[in-house]
């Protein structure tokens, strides 16, 4: 039997970099990737030592690191707040002088009207049990109680400025809740960007440090089983039914397969978050010589961009649009 000889060469479209480049299907912008931030009160930044690279900022680093960023293109900053004083109905999140407000209201001041400024809707950076909602009398996560909250925090976020607020605690209703407040202010211009499928994951775990969280337990009774793809179909078509501008998964690789899912059946644009346990194994096996770092930074970010996803939520965002100012 002569052997075959292959006719049909799938190789000939991979022998160079011009033409892997002509055939390339997915591609990634500065402008695809927002960068979350963390600002602390007081007068010294901290590094957060599981996310090496990332800072608790203070208002004055939190404005330079943000105009670096920009400067180098990235579609928008999420603020998360670490404040100094937490308590059981997170006070200082609906506080305009809470540390979370006041840096959404620096970073408008300072950045301008035209840089995207999204803030994380949620209570658990603010609470002292670290539930993403208030508590009932039996200490479960009271979920209409926890809307009244949300809709006075969208509201102090949308005076401080915000363009986008990113509810994050996973209550039923509350987009709902919050788009009915923001209107109800006069905050038509500000969009929700929801945390649609939130899985309660394990890769989370950098992040409790990052803000300081005192949570005890887990966050299974509200965030997402991960067993499940097609309730995150169905929370898709609550949150869209209830006023969703953009729509997110959360978290990002473990996640891929939802994030097609829900990029294939979602009238409004999705995102994907690359968290914190992602940043961290990354960072890790590159700080052991396991792993190409930037090479695997950008073939992570690729990944969410051919699942489906329009933005993408990473630590690395300003870095890696600084390396394409570079000409990468
Ligand atoms: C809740 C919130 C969390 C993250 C973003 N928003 C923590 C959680 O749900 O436990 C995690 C982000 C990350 O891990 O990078 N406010």
């Amino acid at each position: 039997m002569p052997r075959p000889v292959p006719v049909i060469r799938p190789r000939r479209l991979r022998q160079s970099a011009a033409m892997r480049s002509l055939v390339r299907e997915h591609t990634l912008r500065p402008a695809d990737l927002v960068l979350p931030m963390f600002v602390r009160e007081g007068d010294e930044p901290r590094p957060i030592s599981s996310m090496p690279g990332v800072q608790q900022h203070t208002l004055d680093t939190l404005v330079a690191a943000a105009a670096e960023a920009v400067e180098r293109g990235v579609g928008g900053l999420m603020l998360f707040g670490v404040p100094e004083h937490k308590d059981a109905l997170g006070s200082g999140a609906t506080d305009p002088d809470g540390i979370l407000n006041r840096g959404i209201a620096r970073l408008r001041a300072e950045l301008g009207d035209d840089t995207l400024i999204m803030a994380d809707l949620c209570l658990d950076e603010f609470t002292d049990h670290g539930h993403c909602g208030v508590l009932d009398a039996a200490g479960r996560v009271d979920n209409d109680a926890t809307l009244d909250r949300y809709a006075e925090m969208a509201i102090a976020q949308a005076e401080a400025g915000a363009h986008l607020l990113g509810p994050s605690g996973m209550m039923d209703g509350q987009i709902a809740v919050i788009r009915e407040a923001l209107d109800g202010a006069g905050h038509h211009d500000v969009a929700l960007y929801a945390y649609t499928a939130k899985y309660a994951s394990a890769f989370y775990g950098p992040f409790r440090e990052a803000v300081d969280s005192s949570l005890q337990g887990d966050r299974r009774t509200y965030q997402q089983d991960p067993g499940n793809a097609r309730e995150a179909l169905r929370e898709l078509e609550l949150d869209v039914a209830e006023g969703a501008d953009l729509v997110m998964v959360k978290p990002g690789l473990p996640y891929l397969d939802v994030l097609a899912e829900v990029a294939a059946a979602s009238p409004v644009p999705v995102g994907a978050y690359q968290i914190s346990g992602e940043y961290a194994m990354v960072e890790a096996a590159a700080a052991n010589g396991w792993i190409d770092r930037d090479r695997a930074i950008l073939e992570s970010l690729l990944a969410f961009r051919r699942a489906g996803a329009t933005t993408v939520l990473t630590y690395w965002a300003s870095e890696v649009a600084g390396w394409f100012q570079e000409g990468l």
